[in-house]
């Protein structure tokens, strides 16, 4: 449905394109007693070839390239890979081509031959899902073509998840060129933006937000990695984008299409900046027509974090609550055995099943974390079943001392004595006991007393030391 969408879109996109151009035919028409002719179509001359790359040999071609990324995700923490669908513009001086047409022409090549294209390809192991020429070439004033093709890659990313789920993340596509051509990246006529890279922030997966875009374009020798060398890079901020998240679906419907809001959302270039080029890569450049093996590379490189509301709402809030019930026992009586162990047995169970909602990764070999917090705070309830154990031990030392005396297994005395005790904690009689009794019930009181404040304490300092750690950390792995 919304790859249906998309199209239309590009339909009407293209439809202001066509506009400009006029229609389709020789046209001659009567404005202000003047006549004129529109040829709107170019069909490729016989004697065309479209081996050569244009432009005098041994000299080098200028490719003006744009992005316009129309799908980004889903990200895959297993598979540590990428879905990307976007379109590549080029822009690139054909001379062959007639360069006296004072507006667009649509190049034909349903006939007869095509035109020249820069052959690209993923550099990395991406993928490829789909490569498909979007449109015809379209021919600008001074023979400049047009091309827009659309490319659908899978590309690996790999992770770091060590911070999982306050993770930043880097993920990159690589193109490269061969064939004596210097490509990079210019913001085109085409978008509205001035940016090279263009998102249509509505289809990103609100998995990962967009933080900012990196673009570079380089050489690149597989033979030899030591003639890498960056010619032109830069950067795009996207930071405020959140609205158009929240615009979503809306800026797919006809009526919405032409507000600004949607315009902005659909084709949002961020805030760019051209980096000066820090090398003169001349040097690189001019062994491109000598070494088969050397490219010239475009590579977009994504700064992501990921959004953190869904494991707020489903780890996070939940298990801070499953600890804080365990505290509920610290205020009951340590005499109330079903009570104590049936809230603590309750929330160690309630930890069990809160942790096996969240995602094990067993082909990492490490902890990530959200593993951390689990565990803690399963530790802490644990811990605080466990401080029961002790209290009614030490409660079971009280009962028993004056059993022994009365020489009595009813309940009912226990009970009795139990109360004796109580009442006498803070009576005159305590000097009439036998110590140990004291010792033992008093040391439950003070254990669960002290627990009050400890285990709520000592949560508390974990939960601000692992928010602490973990969403401080500024940089991208
Ligand atoms: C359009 O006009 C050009 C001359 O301006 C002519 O050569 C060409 O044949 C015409 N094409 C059509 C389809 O009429
Ligand atoms: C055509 O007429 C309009 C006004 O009707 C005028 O502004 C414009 O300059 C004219 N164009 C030419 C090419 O004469
Ligand atoms: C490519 O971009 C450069 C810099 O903006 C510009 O000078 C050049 O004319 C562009 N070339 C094409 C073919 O658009
Ligand atoms: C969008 O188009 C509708 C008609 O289809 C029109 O009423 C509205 O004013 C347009 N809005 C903008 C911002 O151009």
């Amino acid at each position: 449905m919304a790859c249906q969408w998309r199209f239309i879109i590009w339909l009407f996109y293209i439809s202001q394109v066509s506009a400009d151009s006029g229609s389709i035919s020789n046209v001659t028409g009567e404005s202000n007693g003047t006549t004129f002719v529109e040829e709107t179509i170019f069909t490729v001359p016989d004697d065309y070839d479209d081996t050569t790359k244009p432009g005098s040999p041994g000299v080098l071609l200028d490719v003006n390239c744009t992005a316009y990324i129309s799908k980004l995700g889903p990200f895959s923490d297993k598979d540590m890979e990428f879905y990307i669908s976007f379109v590549l513009l080029c822009g690139w001086k054909d001379e062959r081509l007639p360069g006296s047409y004072n507006q667009r022409v649509m190049v034909d090549e349903s006939k007869k031959k095509k035109i020249w294209r820069p052959n690209i390809w993923p550099m990395v192991h991406a993928k490829i899902l789909k490569r498909e020429d979007l449109l015809y070439p379209v021919l600008h004033p001074g023979s400049v073509v047009y091309l827009m093709q659309r490319f659908d890659f899978e590309v690996p990313c790999l992770m770091q998840l060590y911070t999982y789920p306050h993770d930043r993340q880097i993920c990159s596509f690589i193109l490269g060129f061969v064939g004596g051509i210097k490509v990079r990246w210019e913001p085109s006529p085409y978008f509205q933006s001035d940016s090279p890279i263009i998102i249509s922030m509505p289809n990103v997966r609100p998995v990962f937000q967009i933080d900012k875009v990196d673009f570079n374009s380089f050489t690149l020798n597989v033979q030899s990695y030591g003639d890498t060398c960056i010619y032109q890079s830069g950067s795009c901020d996207y930071s405020g984008y959140a609205d158009c998240i929240k615009m979503g679906i809306k800026c797919f419907k006809a009526e919405n299409l032409n507000t600004t809001a949607c315009l902005n959302c659909l084709q949002m270039g961020g805030k760019c900046k051209q980096q000066n080029p820090s090398q003169d890569c001349s040097p690189y450049l001019n062994k491109v027509n000598l070494v088969g093996d050397f490219h010239t590379t475009l590579e977009v490189r994504f700064a992501l974090s990921r959004s953190l509301s869904y494991q707020i709402l489903h780890t996070y809030v939940p298990s801070f609550f499953v600890v804080a019930i365990s505290w509920v026992s610290f205020w009951l009586d340590p005499a109330s055995v079903p009570a104590r162990t049936g809230l603590g047995v309750t929330t160690v169970l309630t930890m069990v099943t809160l942790s096996t909602k969240v995602r094990p990764a067993p082909e990492l070999n490490y902890i990530r974390a959200i593993d951390v917090w689990v565990i803690s705070c399963k530790i802490f309830v644990v811990l605080a079943l466990l401080e029961y154990a002790f209290v009614n031990y030490a409660t079971r030392q009280t009962s028993k001392a004056p059993k022994s005396q009365q020489r009595t297994e009813d309940d009912g005395e226990v009970e009795k004595s139990f109360v004796a005790n109580e009442d006498s904690l803070d009576g005159t009689s305590l000097q009439q006991l036998p110590g140990i009794t004291f010792t033992g019930y008093q040391m439950a009181k003070k254990l669960d007393y002290v627990s009050r404040f400890v285990f709520p304490a000592a949560y508390i300092a974990f939960v601000a030391t692992y928010f602490g750690v973990f969403t401080s950390s500024d940089r991208y792995q």
